[in-house]
């Protein structure tokens, strides 16, 4: 089963409540907020007091992408808010199993993302930890880039990594997903969709909810 996981950077801030009920209502499963801080990023977006205004107003699980340095220093902060699944860049981590452990401990899921140009054996030591494995299908920073295809072997490889030790943590890809390259992205492994441009940026959230549930099953 494909889970869909809008993310609301590309949604519209000044009635956001409005969009994210329009996505959870379209059968969404996650709410994919996306956190950066201009330093392992460039660009700004929003923080803790964002998830904490959208958490009880939804049933999304919601699903909190860290692009900061240190993402130590914040944990606490977004648990606290209500995020269900924190996501760590493991770039960004000089102790990544140590910030794993903290964000399962805090009661959240802990999920583990990786850039296009980075190896899947930085984490294969960590990957009975992780609830949820992020493979960036762009370089992270924006919304609305093109989804790169190199990075389609590397959902395979990680696929492979997760069923060879029955390790049952979701594929989750995020950058450029939309109706024509969602079913490449799950014919190679991955399980939950992050889809930003094509969801909310597409003038009708419900219809394009529908197309990339339909192309994710084709
Ligand atoms: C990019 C973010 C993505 C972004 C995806 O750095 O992590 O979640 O919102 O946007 P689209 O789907 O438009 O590529
Ligand atoms: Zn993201």
């Amino acid at each position: 089963m494909i889970k869909l996981a809008p993310s609301i950077l590309s949604a519209n801030f000044a009635a956001l409540l409005e969009d994210v009920l329009k996505a959870e209502e379209a059968g969404a499963e996650y709410l994919h907020i996306d956190v950066m801080d201009g330093h392992f990023v460039p660009n700004l977006t929003v923080g803790p007091l964002v998830v904490e205004a959208l958490k009880g107003r939804c049933r999304m699980c919601l699903d909190v992408h860290l692009m900061i340095e240190n993402p130590d220093v914040f944990i606490d902060r977004f648990i606290a808010a209500g995020a269900d699944l924190v996501t760590v860049h493991a770039e960004a981590c000089r102790h990544l199993h140590r910030t794993l452990s903290t964000i399962k401990e805090k009661g959240a899921k802990a999920g583990v993302a990786l850039n296009p140009a980075t190896s899947p054996r930085l984490i294969e030591c960590i990957l009975p930890m992780a609830d949820l494995v992020l493979l960036m299908t762009v370089n992270p920073g924006f919304g609305g880039q093109q989804f790169i295809p190199e990075v389609l072997p590397k959902i395979r490889q990680v696929r492979n990594m997760l069923d060879e030790r029955g390790i049952k943590a979701e594929i989750q890809v995020d950058g450029g997903i939309n109706a024509s390259t969602a079913a490449a992205a799950v014919e190679a492994g991955a399980t939950v969709l992050v889809a930003g441009s094509a969801v909310f940026g597409s003038g009708d959230i419900p219809s394009a909810i529908a197309q990339l549930r339909t192309a994710a099953m084709r």
